[in-house]
């Protein structure tokens, strides 16, 4: 079952690498013909960075659920497509053959186009991690819905936007969800939020936790009793929608540095081929394997690799419902003996988090199956890198340090596992058409090695954003604007001695708090709805476990004193508006903020204070009250 694009050796990969910046439209089509197109494209590629306008495999005609699932069933029908494991280690842990999952996404597809969802009709999902949420992504997938999966930890408000953004017609949902000892209400969360969505016309409600629900009648409908009717009607496959390459897939929401946080449009047929390229080729997948991506599919990760990557290739993937730490936090370690994992996909955070519980852990489980390491979403440290390596690894399985976005689709620089050369805290080299340049301050491109600057990508690659959604300008002035012809990614990195690279993290106003992507904009909107706040500003700071911390430097209005009280009630104001993780883990009151005298805060001297940093603050003289610093800085210090 090894895929012919898959590379096997470092000659391999320069061989590869080479052909494709050379002859992008020929080694792309080798790799597309691979998958199962019911009508052949005729271009392979067809570009211009200034619109931005990127079409890959042009009139090509497909279904990804066809090659996640239908194409596999003579082969390896009978092999697990998913391990389900459970938030509670009591509970039955689920396995999903391909054929079942075929069979359930069928049933579920002809569910929904029973409620009367077409074919480029958008779809929430707001659900927890089971089974149903990823048989509910492909059912949309399979009728061509576009489907908007949202964070199960998103609150009421953050549904409302993304609902009202795409226009959805229907939200599929649960009536709870279980994480840790946790019990969320998510029915009760959808059902808060539409009463400002009056483009919902069918809710779908899975039933996971038995929790009372309210079901409003015509409009909220029981996942069960929908598939009991189609089980009635005798329909058991549902046909594929033919879709074109560049209908668009999903719509994924994730923060910039605006207020708002933007809708990132990826379409069938060039994330198909990026997705299993990328997952066959960084994890060196076998046929035996057994992945485990601890991402939430309310996230990128989760979409690529825990979904679409693994089910493309044909690989068995572990989907785990709970959190590291729950009942204790030797749960990861578990799961991995229990399910003899080969394949350990997760992020710094996660890695830190363990780290700190000590060994003991770890001591007496099983990790003689692992064979690969992976981390994503944030730079990861040495130190956690090296305990990553030593402890879970033992020493023998390669660490894969991916660098990517919710942008780009899928993993885009980062060593192949045992083929390119490791380097700790380092994403090393670029994927096979993914052409990386650094820019200088001045808007130079910086050629040669030892150097730093901002990341951009001079070249499409087949999972790369399209747009984002109903408004192309943001997508046009987000990230093609700053640099003429190039995709600029927000972050900064340095290009080592060797030509390795590092990612030094975001450039732009975008925190990275625990791998989670947070706008400042966004986090102060959220802030400023306190009725006691005048105004406020947001800058990250160096957190042992999450990577970045949120701190909130925040003026309260004339005659209110700040307390803890205030405190309390910005922490509500920040669940209720974004969710949980969005939480700042310091906030200051001050009497004013360093501003310009036109009015512009000066973050960079609130980013060094945050830092502990009080004597280099730079140059102050522009600000219209220096004096405001020094009672900032006394206010930090008493913290
Ligand atoms: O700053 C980079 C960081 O995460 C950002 C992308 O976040 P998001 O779209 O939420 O996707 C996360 C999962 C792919 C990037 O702009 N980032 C991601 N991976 C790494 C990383 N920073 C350093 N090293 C990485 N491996």
């Amino acid at each position: 079952m090894t895929p012919a694009y898959r590379i096997s050796s470092f000659a391999d990969y320069q061989t590869a690498y080479e052909k494709s910046i050379t002859q992008p439209e020929e080694f792309w089509a080798d790799v597309a013909q691979q998958f199962q197109w019911s009508k052949p494209w005729t271009k392979v590629l067809e570009w211009n960075f200034k619109a931005p306008a990127v079409n890959w495999f042009t009139d090509g005609k497909l279904n990804i659920t066809e090659n996640c699932l239908d194409r596999h069933l003579n082969t390896i029908g009978d092999k697990a497509a998913i391990i389900w494991e459970p938030n509670n280690p009591q509970e039955n842990t689920q396995t999903i053959s391909f054929t079942a999952l075929h069979q359930r996404v069928c049933a579920l597809a002809n569910a929904l186009l029973n409620l009367g969802i077409k074919r480029g009709d958008r779809v929430c999902l707001y659900m927890g991690m089971i089974p149903e949420l990823e048989i509910a992504v492909l059912a949309c997938a399979r009728i061509g819905a576009i489907h908007s999966v949202i964070f199960g930890g998103f609150s009421a408000k953050s549904i409302v936007d993304r609902v009202q953004d795409t226009q959805a017609i229907a939200i599929i949902t649960c009536d709870g969800a279980y994480r840790g000892a946790k019990e969320i209400p998510l029915k009760a969360v959808v059902d808060e939020a539409l009463q400002e969505c009056d483009s919902v016309k069918k809710v779908l409600v899975f039933t996971r936790t038995k929790c009372a629900v309210n079901m409003l009648a015509g409009r909220d409908y029981s996942w069960e009793q929908e598939l009991e009717k189609v089980a009635a009607s005798g329909k058991t496959t549902c046909p594929a929608a033919q879709m074109d390459s560049e209908d668009p897939l999903f719509i994924l929401y994730t923060s910039g540095s605006t207020g708002k946080p933007k809708g990132v449009v990826h379409t069938c047929g060039g994330y198909m081929v990026w997705t299993a390229y990328t997952f066959v080729n960084v994890f060196q997948v076998e046929d035996e394997d057994i992945h485990f991506c601890t991402a939430d599919i309310g996230w990128v990760t989760g979409h690529s690799y825990i979904i679409y990557g693994p089910l493309l290739a044909g690989t068995t993937s572990l989907m785990f419902e709970g959190i590291p730490t729950w009942p204790d936090a030797g749960r990861f370690w578990e799961i991995i003996a229990k399910h003899r994992v080969s394949i350990l996909y997760t992020s710094p955070t996660a890695i830190r988090g363990l780290m700190s519980h000590g060994l003991e852990p770890i001591t007496g489980k099983d990790l003689s199956s692992l064979r690969v390491l992976g981390s994503v979403g944030e730079p990861i440290n040495e130190e956690a890198w090296h305990w990553y390596d030593e402890h879970i690894g033992k020493g023998k399985c390669p660490i894969v340090d991916t660098w990517w976005q919710t942008e780009t689709g899928g993993i885009m620089i980062s060593n192949l596992a045992g083929i390119t050369p490791a380097k700790p805290s380092y994403a090393t080299l670029p994927l096979p058409g993914v052409q990386p340049v650094l820019m200088d301050g001045s808007g130079q491109k910086m050629l040669g090695n030892s150097v730093s600057g901002n990341l951009c990508i001079q070249f499409p690659w087949p999972g790369m954003i399209r747009t984002t959604w109903g408004d192309h300008e943001r997508c046009r002035m987000s990230y093609f604007d700053t640099y003429p012809k190039l995709y600029f990614t927000g972050d900064g990195c340095l290009r080592d001695e060797q030509g390795f690279f590092r990612i030094t993290g975001r450039v732009d106003d975008v925190l990275n708090v625990s791998g989670h992507r947070l706008g400042t904009a966004e986090l102060e909107n959220a802030i400023n709805m306190q009725e006691h706040v005048a105004e406020s500003a947001v800058v990250p700071f160096p957190h042992d476990l999450k990577g970045q911390g949120i701190y909130a430097f925040v003026v309260l209005k004339e005659g209110i004193p700040p307390s803890d009280a205030e405190r309390a009630a910005i922490h509500i104001c920040i669940t209720e508006n974004i969710g949980p993780i969005a939480k700042p883990d310091k906030i200051q009151f001050v009497s004013g903020l360093p501003k310009t005298r036109s009015g512009k805060i000066m973050r960079r001297i609130l980013r060094k204070i945050a830092e502990g940093e009080m004597e280099h603050l730079g140059d102050t003289t522009t600000l219209l009250d220096p004096g405001i610093v020094e009672a900032i800085k006394t206010g930090a210090k008493n913290l």
